[in-house]
Parts: C-alpha cells; sequence; structure tokens
C-alpha cells in the first residue's frame, strides 16, 4: 500500500533567514496561504524568538491558517519554547519544533557540553512543548556529523518524552545519498521506540545533493520531507519542494509513496516567492525555471511535434505553467482576465480584479502581448501595495552619449507636492538623488537588478530595489515599459514599505 510523505516546508523559516530573502508579515502571510493552496502538511512559519517581526508573522499565520499545521522553531530552552508556543497557540494545528546539536564537533566547539548533558537538555524541551501540544518535532542538529549510536540515544529519549517526529538533519549538506539513506535506515531499525514517531530529513544543499538525499531517505523510510519554494535557504539553499514533489510523482513507479502537494499549484507558488523576494530562479532550475520546458535543440523539437513525450517526461501544465501561448492584448475581456488570474493562483474579489483589470487595459494599449508576469506585476503593484506615503507625481529625465543625466522628480509626501532637480552619472542614478534628496531617507541602497519581464522589445522592465535601515530592509519593486520609471517606482515602493515597517515597529 502506498503510504503518505509529509511536506514540512520552511519557506518562511530556513528559507527567509537566509541573506536578501527577508519578507515582511504580510507578505509571509500571503507565501503561507499559498503554500495552504499548494498542499503542504505543515508550515514553519518562523523563529518567534528571533525577533518581534518573526513572533508577529508566526502568530499572524497560525490564526490564518487552516488547513495545515502550523509549526514554530525554538532551540531547546525554556525561554524559546514559551515563546514558540505563545506564538502558535491559537493554531488549529500547532507543531513546535525544537533542536539541539548532537555533532561531536558542535558539542566540543559550540555547545562546550557532554553528551549526556545534551541528553537531558533535549528531554527536558520536549517535555515542556509537551506540555504545550501534542505535535512535537524534535530535531538532532548536524546529525549528518553525529555518531548514529548517540543519535538513537537520543531520538530513544525524544521519543519516550514525547517527541511525534524526530528530524534527521543535515545541517552542513555534508552527506552523499547512499550514506544518508543508511543513516535513516540505521535509525528506523535501531530506535527502539521508532513505531511512535515519524522520521523526518532535513537537507542543504552545500554538494548539491539536498534533493537526492532527501529521496534516499525516503526510501529508507522517512515520511517528512523538510523543505522550501525555489530550493531557498541558508547558503546553498534546502532540498527544492517542486523537485521533490515532481520527482515522487513522476517516477511513481520507484516510490510507494504520495505527498498531499496539487503539483498544478508549484509554479505560481514559485512566481509569488520570486516577486515578493526580489530574488530570480536560475533559468535552468528544474521545474521551475525559465529553460524547464524550453526545447531549443532541432532533434529535440523535431521529436516532440511528433510526440510530446519523446522529450518530455512531465509537462508545463502539471507543475501550473499556464498552457503558455494564451497571450492576453487589448482585445481581451474581461472574462479572459478573470480565468487568467484564477490560473496564476490569486484569488481576487471584485473590486480588486476591477483595479487589476483597469491597470491591464492601461497596459495593453502601450504593449502588444500581455503575458503571465506581467499580469501578476500587476496584481503585486496595484492590489498588495503598502500605504504609499511617497508618490511618484512627476519624472522627466534626459540623458544620452552627450549630455549630462538630468532628472527631475515631482513627489507627492504627504499629501504635499514637492520638486527637485539632479545630475548623476546615469538616469538611475540622477533620479535617485532626486528621490532621495526630496524623502531625506538614511536608508541605504544594497541591491539593485532589473530584469526584462518578458521576451518582446516592448517588454516592461521589472526592478527590485532593497534597502536597509537600522537593521531593517525592504525589497521594492517597480514595473513599467520605461525602466526609469520602473527605478523610480521601485525605489519609492521600497521607501513606502521601509516607512511602513517602521510605523509597525513603533
Ligand atoms: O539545518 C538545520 O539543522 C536546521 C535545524 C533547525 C532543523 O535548520
Ligand atoms: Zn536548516
Amino acid at each position: 500500500m502506498e503510504e503518505r510523505v509529509y511536506i514540512f516546508d520552511t519557506t518562511l523559516r530556513d528559507g527567509e533567514q537566509s541573506p536578501g530573502y527577508t519578507m515582511n508579515t504580510q507578505e509571509k502571510l500571503r507565501v503561507a496561504k499559498q503554500l495552504e493552496a499548494l498542499g503542504v502538511d505543515i508550515i514553519e512559519a518562523g523563529f518567534p524568538q528571533a525577533s518581534e517581526g518573526d513572533f508577529q508573522a508566526v502568530k499572524l499565520i497560525a490564526e490564518t491558517i487552516k488547513e495545515c499545521e502550523v509549526a514554530a522553531l525554538a532551540r531547546a530552552n525554556d525561554e524559546d519554547i514559551d515563546r514558540a508556543w505563545e506564538a502558535i497557540k491559537n493554531a488549529k494545528k500547532p507543531r513546535i519544533h525544537t533542536f539541539i546539536s548532537t555533532s561531536d564537533i558542535h558539542l566540543k566547539y559550540q555547545l562546550r557540553k557532554t553528551r549526556d548533558e545534551v541528553i537531558s537538555i533535549a528531554v527536558r524541551s520536549v517535555k515542556r512543548a509537551k506540555k504545550y501540544t501534542d505535535i512535537v518535532e524534535f530535531s538532532a542538529m548536524d546529525a549528518t556529523r553525529s555518531d548514529w549510536d548517540f543519535l538513537v540515544k537520543i531520538f530513544e529519549e525524544a521519543i519516550d518524552a514525547g517527541a511525534t517526529v524526530i528530524n534527521i538533519p543535515d545541517t552542513v549538506g555534508y552527506a552523499v545519498p547512499d550514506e544518508f539513506g543508511k543513516l535513516v535506515k540505521y535509525i528506523k531499525e535501531n530506535v527502539r521506540n521508532i513505531s511512535n514517531a515519524i522520521i523526518s530529513v532535513h537537507c542543504h544543499n552545500d554538494l548539491g545533493l539536498a534533493t537526492a538525499n532527501s529521496i534516499a531517505a525516503i526510501r529508507s523510510g522517512a515520511r517528512q520531507v523538510e523543505c522550501t519554494i525555489n530550493g531557498i535557504g541558508e547558503r546553498a539553499g534546502n532540498a527544492s519542494l517542486e523537485e521533490i514533489a515532481m520527482i515522487l510523482k513522476t517516477r511513481k513507479d520507484m516510490f510507494s509513496v504520495y505527498t498531499g502537494i496539487n503539483t498544478e499549484k508549484i509554479y505560481p507558488t514559485s512566481r509569488l516567492v520570486t516577486t515578493i523576494t526580489g530574488v530570480p530562479v536560475q533559468p535552468n532550475k528544474a521545474i521551475v525555471g525559465a529553460n524547464a520546458f524550453a526545447h531549443e535543440s532541432g532533434i529535440h523539437q523535431d521529436g516532440l511535434l511528433k510526440a510530446k513525450f519523446t522529450y518530455e517526461i512531465m509537462t508545463p501544465e502539471s507543475v501550473g505553467i499556464p498552457k503558455s501561448t494564451l497571450v492576453l492584448g487589448k482585445h481581451s475581456g474581461r472574462h479572459a482576465f478573470r480565468e487568467r488570474i484564477k490560473e496564476l493562483g490569486f484569488n481576487l474579489n471584485e473590486r480588486e480584479l476591477n483595479l487589476a483589470f483597469k491597470r491591464f487595459k492601461a497596459l495593453a494599449d502601450l504593449k502588444k502581448n500581455v503575458y503571465d508576469e506581467d499580469i501578476e506585476m500587476i496584481i503585486m503593484d496595484e492590489i498588495y501595495k503598502v500605504p504609499e506615503k511617497y508618490k511618484l507625481v512627476y519624472l522627466n529625465v534626459t540623458c544620452g552619449n552627450t549630455t549630462v543625466p538630468t532628472a527631475t522628480v515631482k513627489l507627492e509626501i504627504d499629501g504635499v507636492v514637492l520638486q527637485e532637480v539632479s545630475t548623476g552619472v546615469g538616469p538611475v542614478d540622477a533620479t535617485y538623488k532626486v528621490i532621495k534628496k526630496l524623502v531625506k531617507t538614511q536608508s541605504r541602497l544594497v541591491k539593485y537588478s532589473v530584469n526584462s519581464i518578458t521576451k518582446d522589445m516592448d517588454a516592461q522592465g521589472e526592478v527590485f530595489v532593497k534597502l536597509e535601515e537600522k537593521g531593517i530592509s525592504a525589497v521594492g519593486k517597480g514595473v513599467d515599459t520605461d525602466i526609469i520609471v520602473a527605478s523610480a517606482k521601485a525605489y519609492l515602493n521600497a521607501l513606502n514599505k521601509l516607512e511602513f515597517m517602521k510605523q509597525k515597529k513603533g
């Protein structure tokens, strides 16, 4: 009989904590709702003890999400566990995930504790978490560099103390598939009370083996995998959810397991994470990269035209890439627009739909084809915007190879219209200098990137900007057929978000 593999998504914890992937509370909530629609079993919403912002985000997600378990991470100490519980206590299915290192390397150099001390801390923490909730996960950090018999011992004790899931993390991405599969088998065969817990794995991708190791673990009996959308996470990332889900589906013949993932929601989820974080997926990324289903070679194209399965092991539609060639334009009506929005995984009310449709029509007047990426950007820009303290009223830039780039910008700031002029080394620099002058911001620009979001000459430019100020960072996006305007919008969007976050933090 087929067994279920539980999908534990840690995009909002291990993914979000890595550099460049910061999200604000509302953005985390949107990702969480999308993960719920995707069908993940557990959402690890964050690490409440890490910061007030993390705490609030976990709390909001716990109060909103109904279909999935919501997990909060806690180190193996009373304060972390109490704080984790405080954040998730209103969840329909709350899970506390507590962890401590088990490798001799970490014990000697980081924790400075003996193995016996580590066991008693683990037991105490699991018991404390168990007083709060039935679902308790215990992780042995750096498990793959730990002594296997010590792992057996600590897992037995953790299960006796009430752990319902024991997790084997490859924290530093050191394991190779054969070895990792054997470790999982060893745990399964030697932990006396293992029938009372689910075996979980959590693989990092330092050697590019996170997915392969997770799959080897499933083969050996792991029934929970921890993973992230687009494989984002510490250093080289975590195991990628989309890869694991599609391996188990496409090679069903090799594994008698299934997941609850609605694979058609994979691509919209991947796009949502990209548009929120501003970090694009590499084009050759399996399943969700721009080239994942693009066939360039003549021989392949010839085969595909004769019969799809000659070179296609899964269809783009099965991962939610819309039937692509149906592009909207200025003659497309509200009905087609509404349908496309649904296909893209957005759930808009009538008012939001009207707003987005108006923007779509304006864009369709400017460019011939409106692609899915354009529509996503309209929705991000129009529907999910933060309050606009700073609004762009007017922008005029002169530049070229015989003139000094000069920008004139008019902004509305709290209802008052102000204007300034500045020169710069280029048109974006000149524009940003004026905005900086008008807003009097103390923030630092730490990232600026510009991409064309679709392929035509009249494509929209998509600009991402990251700002930092006193430990708070904000990613802003701007989209326009003119990249200088898109740059100004992105900068203002980041400034508005920063302002919003500063106010929230009091
Ligand atoms: O990589 C790791 O070991 C972790 C643990 C907290 C599970 O992220
Ligand atoms: Zn990790």
